[in-house]
């Protein structure tokens, strides 16, 4: 019998995400698997039935008939509780389990026998860079977060010369210059901004420099420390804080786009952008909080809001990669692959547990779960400040909340 892969349809709101393309179903199946779709799973992300059909999948109705004799499930988000009893024990549950927020789910599915991988702890070395969930989602989430900024400013971004005068190009201010960041610098830019960027890591010096971007950064001893060996972000001093917000106050009040980006994995995000400083932006500005949902950089955003203060438009839209599917689910369903071409051989299911990638990735096994740090009992919750100003008008509710 041939190794059966489950693609059930999501049920997280707003998830328009699938964790299959036609292109890896075509490929899984070259490497002897049997490929279950439910009915409609890839519709929001622009991919029919008939399109995974005749890339040989098999269209199921619900997500219980994909899963139930499935050796493997794949999926964006992580299973709703109801769904649990879906899976087999023994199955490999494969998605982004957000796992700093969701041990209680995560003991639930231990509990069951399902053995679970978390995409986003894939590490960063160079073997693993094709499954890095986080780079391929943050890429486009930075390139979106420029074109929602642009929807709410209210004047062009390049320099031109007309009969009638010369519109001045857009200030943009990138903060937090990773994966999300670099990509946003690069929009920006293409788009004619005059671009600006800030980060914590004096690699994301040279990076920022090479896409035309201008450095700004408290570059002190503890700067030259602050990336970790895994190539994220320290949580910086209250000192450095001061200074580093000290030298942004002057720098944002001349900006007209600022995007957020800075995350600290499995910690709150640093806030960056305090109320003074939106007040001191012009009218018409746009910030856009890409780290909302960890918390958010700046003091007044919200998850799935616009909000509108001191004429500045905050934007907080909840999942970004999700509003552009169709891309972010071809490239999150090739890192499942190039996954899976790791641990099947000849149609079977052959995971290597010392391998440094499934150590990674490896939450739950046989009835334990693996990483302390995602049990309830070790698991700190992260939560977004409220917005505490009633100056802060909510303007419009987006899609995604
Ligand atoms: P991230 O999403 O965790 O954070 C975004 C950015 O915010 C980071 O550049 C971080 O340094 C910055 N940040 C954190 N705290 C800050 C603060 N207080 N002020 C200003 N900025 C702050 O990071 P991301 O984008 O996932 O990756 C960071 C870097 O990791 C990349 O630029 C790249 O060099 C490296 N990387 C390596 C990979 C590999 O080798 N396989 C794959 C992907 C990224």
């Amino acid at each position: 019998m041939s190794l059966i892969i489950a693609i059930p349809k999501t049920t997280t709101p707003d998830e328009a995400r699938v964790a299959a393309s036609p292109e890896t179903v075509r490929k899984l199946a070259e490497l002897g698997c049997e490929i279950k779709i439910e009915a409609g799973a890839g519709i929001n992300a622009a991919v029919t039935d008939d399109m995974f059909k005749e890339a040989d999948a098999i269209i199921v109705k619900s997500a219980e008939d994909a899963c139930k004799d499935a050796s493997i499930i794949l999926s964006v988000q992580p299973p709703a509780e109801d769904e649990i009893p879906f899976l087999s024990r023994n199955a490999l549950l494969i998605c982004q389990m957000n796992p700093y927020h969701n041990a209680p789910l995560i003991k639930k599915l231990s509990d069951s026998g399902v053995t679970v991988f978390a995409m986003e702890l894939v590490p960063r070395i160079s073997r693993a860079q094709a499954m890095d969930v986080l780079s391929s989602q943050a890429n486009l989430a930075g390139y979106k977060a420029i074109l929602d900024a642009t929807e709410h400013f209210p004047r062009a971004l390049p320099m031109m010369m007309t009969a009638a005068g010369t519109i001045s190009p857009a200030k943009v201010f990138i903060m937090g210059a990773g994966v999300a960041g670099l990509q946003a610098i690069a929009t920006a830019k293409r788009l004619g901004a005059v671009v600006s960027a800030t980060d914590v890591r004096p690699a994301a010096k040279e990076q920022v420099a090479s896409l035309g971007g201008t450095f700004i950064a408290v570059e002190d001893e503890e700067f030259k420390e602050a990336e970790t060996a895994g190539g994220y972000a320290r949580e910086m001093s209250a000192d450095y804080k001061k200074k580093q917000a000290l030298l942004i106050e002057s720098h944002i009040a001349k900006q007209d786009i600022v995007i957020t980006t800075a995350l600290i994995p499995g910690r709150k995000a640093p806030e960056l952008v305090t109320e003074a400083m939106v007040k001191s932006m012009k009218p018409g500005s746009v910030i856009v909080d890409l780290a909302v949902e960890q918390g958010g950089n700046v003091a007044l955003s919200k998850a799935g809001k616009i909000i509108e203060t001191h004429g500045v438009k905050i934007i907080g839209h909840r999942n970004v990669p999700s509003r552009l599917a169709a891309s972010a689910s071809a490239l999150y369903a090739k890192n499942l692959f190039n996954l899976l071409k790791l641990m099947i051989r000849d149609g079977k299911l052959e995971i290597d547990w010392d391998d440094e990638i499934i150590k990674n990735i490896a939450l739950t096994r046989d009835g334990t779960t693996l990483q302390p740090q995602f049990t309830p009992e070790e698991a700190a919750p992260v939560k977004k400040a409220p917005v505490k100003k009633k100056s802060a008008t909510v303007k419009k509710e987006d899609s995604h909340d």
